[in-house]
Order: structure tokens, then C-alpha cells, then sequence
């Protein structure tokens, strides 16, 4: 298998007057052609010092990094592009000459054409001659976006990409990223927005990689699936009879039980019915990626 990104034990310490931070601690992952991984962890765990690493911002302590097989050249730095939610926008400018300036420094052919494109894709056509300063924080949000496929990258670096936008434009933007005909590092705190768009998902925390995986690989992580049934009937006492299971929540009729092993599921609703329970519907609700990373992250 070919990777279009290999990282491996990647350290950097930043050191202050007073004290030293471990952002990254031995950081390693690859990653494959066309897929989009999704760097997941709580604030501080190094998302943002490793993109930074990688896209060349700032250098490392110790640790490698590949792209296409090689180490980081020209060639491959004019193959990746990066938007992030932090300010790297010259507010002095409008949105259009912000983009021309990026549109020189990648060598882009057809630059008026290519960018009109994209701000067209991201709806901020009509606003291009508006000064960066004058700009709502989506709309520069928007502006990032533009920036980063200027030169269509091969790699698409998305830090916090989709901060500040509001829900319709959200949903562009991940219609935009989905349909790319690139591989994406994708950072974002939305963890529904991480669930819809990427094909594996790593766990950070600390500087490291915990666990790397499919949505699918990840979610085996938490074994607790929840049982929800609807009654149509259920006896005077049924809330000693719902007590010894692991009950999460009973209301209307309805009952939210922990299931944590799907075996359980025969012997839990045989037992109700004997208890004079009548059920109308059975649902069983996997853990979304959000209770995986609480899970997690306790
Ligand atoms: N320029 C810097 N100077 C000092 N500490 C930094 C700097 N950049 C990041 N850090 C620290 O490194 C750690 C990782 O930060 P960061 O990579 O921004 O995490 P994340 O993006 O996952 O929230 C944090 O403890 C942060 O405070
Ligand atoms: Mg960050």
C-alpha cells in the first residue's frame, strides 16, 4: 500500500521562561491515497502543533515526515494546501487580492477563472471586493476554505476548517470536502461533522495516537449498545421490575436500557414480557462518536 503521508515519532517541547510543554510525544500515522482521516482529541492534545509540523509552519524536535514516499520537498509542498479557523489572512486586502496572492505564490494558471470558481463553490462571489477586516468570522472561515484549494491540492490539511459557519454552509462545505478528489487531514471539534465525512478516525491525546480506525473499528471500542423499547402496556410494578437492569431513563412508556452484551437482548425482553410488559417496538441505538469520545476520554 502506498501512503501519500507517513508520519513517525514525531516530538516538540515548547519551551517557556518558566516551564516546558510535551506537545507531541512520538506522534506516528499514515495515510493512504484519496481517504480522509480525522484527527480527533480534546483541546491541547497537539492536533493543531502536528498540522502545523506537517505542513511546514513550524519544525520539529525529532521524528519524520513523508509525502508520496519522500521527504518534504518543494514539490510536495506545492502538492498540499492547508485551511485552519486562525488568522492567516491579510485583513488590509480584499478576498479577492488575499486569493490572487495565494493564486502567485502557487504558480496557479487561470487564476481570475479558478478563483471566481471557488468563490462561487463557497457563496462569497458577491462579496470578493469586501476588505478581510470588514469580514464576519464564517465569511473568513470561507475565505480559508477558497485558500486551500487554490492550487487543487493532493493533500488537504482542514484545521478547525468549518469553525464559525453557520449550519446551511456547514453542510456545503462538507458536500465540497466529500465530493474532492483529494486526501483530507480533517481536525474539528464537531464530532457529527467527524462521523459523516471520515473514513478513519485517530484518537489523539498527549502528543500520541491512541487508536486508529474506521468509524465501524472505532465504535467496537465501546461495547454498550442502547436498547430502547416502546410499551404498549406496562405493569403497576414496573419500576422494581425495570431495576435491575442497567436502566438509563424511563419516560412515557418508553425505556432506555444499557445493553452490553447483544446477547442480553433475548433474555431482557423475555423476562419483561413475563412480567406482564406488552412491547410495540425494540430498538437498539449504537454509541455515536461523540459518547465514544467521553467514553474515552474520562
Ligand atoms: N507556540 C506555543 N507555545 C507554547 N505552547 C504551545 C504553543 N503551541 C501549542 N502549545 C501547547 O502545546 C499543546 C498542544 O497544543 P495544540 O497543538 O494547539 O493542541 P490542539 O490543537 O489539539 O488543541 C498545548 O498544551 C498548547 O498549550
Ligand atoms: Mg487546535
Amino acid at each position: 500500500m502506498k501512503y501519500v503521508l507517513e508520519v513517525s515519532g514525531l516530538k516538540k517541547t515548547f519551551k517557556n521562561k518558566s516551564m516546558e510543554i510535551k506537545a507531541l510525544d512520538g506522534l506516528s500515522f499514515k495515510v493512504k491515497k484519496g481517504e480522509i482521516l480525522g484527527l480527533l482529541g480534546p483541546n491541547g492534545a497537539g492536533k493543531t502543533t502536528a498540522t502545523n509540523i506537517i505542513i511546514g509552519l513550524t519544525t520539529q524536535d525529532s521524528g519524520k515526515i513523508k509525502f508520496f514516499g519522500k521527504p518534504p520537498c518543494e514539490e510536495s509542498r506545492n502538492k498540499i494546501n492547508t485551511s485552519t479557523a486562525y488568522k492567516i489572512l491579510n485583513g488590509g486586502l480584499t478576498i479577492k487580492q488575499n486569493l490572487k496572492v495565494y493564486a502567485m505564490m502557487y504558480n496557479v494558471k487561470n487564476a481570475n477563472e479558478k478563483i471566481d470558481g471557488l468563490l462561487k463553490t463557497f457563496d462569497i462571489y458577491e462579496i470578493r471586493n469586501k476588505l478581510v477586516y470588514d469580514l464576519s468570522s464564517g465569511q473568513k472561515t470561507r475565505v480559508n476554505l477558497c485558500k486551500s484549494l487554490i492550487n487543487d491540492p493532493e493533500i488537504l490539511f482542514l484545521d478547525e476548517a468549518t469553525a464559525g459557519l453557520d449550519p446551511e454552509v456547514a453542510l456545503k462545505v462538507r458536500d465540497v470536502i466529500r465530493k474532492l478528489k483529494c486526501t483530507v487531514i480533517f481536525t474539528s471539534h464537531i464530532m457529527s461533522e467527524v462521523e459523516e465525512l471520515c473514513d478513519r478516525i485517530a484518537f489523539m491525546k498527549k502528543g500520541k495516537i491512541l487508536k486508529v480506525g474506521t468509524l465501524k473499528e472505532i465504535k467496537k471500542l465501546v461495547d454498550e449498545n442502547t436498547l430502547i423499547i416502546n410499551f404498549s402496556k406496562i405493569p403497576k410494578n414496573y419500576k422494581t421490575i425495570l431495576e435491575k437492569y442497567d436502566l438509563l431513563k424511563i419516560k412515557n412508556k418508553k425505556a432506555w436500557i444499557e445493553l452490553k452484551n447483544p446477547d442480553d437482548l433475548h433474555n431482557i425482553t423475555n423476562d419483561l414480557i413475563k412480567s406482564g410488559f406488552k412491547i410495540k417496538h425494540i430498538q437498539i441505538k449504537e454509541p455515536t462518536l461523540e459518547e465514544i469520545f467521553m467514553h474515552y476520554y474520562e
